[in-house]
């Protein structure tokens, strides 16, 4: 397919609407982001910790919605690899970063939580055959998320857009898209949404894109916190059927150490990610 326009010329902060709560905890886990997160009670901008003890959160009512749903489009492909970048220094296109957190409706964040993005390339066309532009990461115990990538190019009959599926562990998948500021055909694009409009800053050659996501999970937090691998001690007999490198689908069973476990969250695994270790992941059956 054709490229049309590619470059978005006039990149520009998206302003959205007032400070919320999610916003305030986000600033604390960026202030302090090896701190563990007190359950039942708010975090604060850095600034305002010597305040004392903040009062204990309530239900998350202040405009922290969940973020809406789109359609999936054609061009979606399961089994995409993990990796969380899509482009190299070589890849064409201008380079983009999207970073943010994943949220549940408590505004605390959800470790661990499935984020499967997909996208056009540099001239518009989606790779049906192989998965370039394809990949799918977990959010770390913060609940953070990054991409590397590049801007993806225009195709007939949309505005500029980025594909992302979201799941928390055992939480139904968000499936949405996400948005550039200062995109002329934001305007004539019929799916285009601004309520899923990332903040988008030009820093050198580049693009620095950043979305939160909010899911529609109920507090409190329903997901396991990934154990740190640190403190794992893997079974004196690990094996078993599990392999490092295998596309697995929630449903698939697989034994390890002489225990069985359950796929929860469709992944590829890898070395360190055994079932023991990734309670995201696998569930002993
Ligand atoms: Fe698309």
């Amino acid at each position: 397919m054709d490229a049309e326009n590619t470059r978005p010329e006039n990149a520009e902060e998206n302003g959205g609407g007032g400070i919320s709560r999610k916003t305030l905890l986000k600033a604390a886990l960026v202030a302090v982001p090896a701190a563990p997160l007190l359950v039942g009670r708010a975090t604060a901008p850095a600034s305002a910790v010597t305040d004392g003890p903040l009062p204990l959160t309530p239900a998350c009512d202040d405009g922290d919605a969940p973020t809406i749903e789109q359609i999936e489009g054609p061009y979606f492909k399961p089994g995409s690899p993990l990796r969380t970048s899509l482009a190299g220094p070589g890849t064409p296109g201008v380079p983009l970063t999207v970073s943010g957190y994943v949220f549940g409706r408590s505004c605390r964040p959800i470790a661990g939580a499935l984020l499967d993005f997909w996208q056009a390339d540099n001239n518009g066309a989606y790779d049906n055959t192989g998965y370039t532009f394809r990949g799918h990461q977990f959010s770390d115990a913060q609940g953070a998320f990054r991409l590397t990538t590049i801007v993806p190019g225009l195709y007939p009959g949309r505005t500029r857009h980025i594909h992302v599926k979201v799941q928390a562990p055992n939480g139904p998948v968000l499936t949405t898209q996400l948005y550039f500021p200062g995109e002329p055909r934001n305007n004539t694009d019929t799916i285009y949404n601004p309520a899923l409009l990332m903040t988008v800053r030009t820093v050198g050659s580049g693009r620095e894109a950043t979305f939160d996501f909010v899911l529609n999970v109920n507090a409190p937090n329903p997901s396991p916190t990934p154990t740190p691998t640190s403190t794992i001690t893997p079974p004196p007999n690990g094996g078993g059927t599990w392999q490092a490198g295998t596309n697995y689908r929630a449903g698939d069973q697989v034994t390890y150490g002489g225990v069985t476990y359950r796929c929860i969250q469709a992944h590829t695994a890898y070395a360190g990610w055994e079932p023991p270790n990734v309670p995201a992941l696998w569930q002993r059956v």
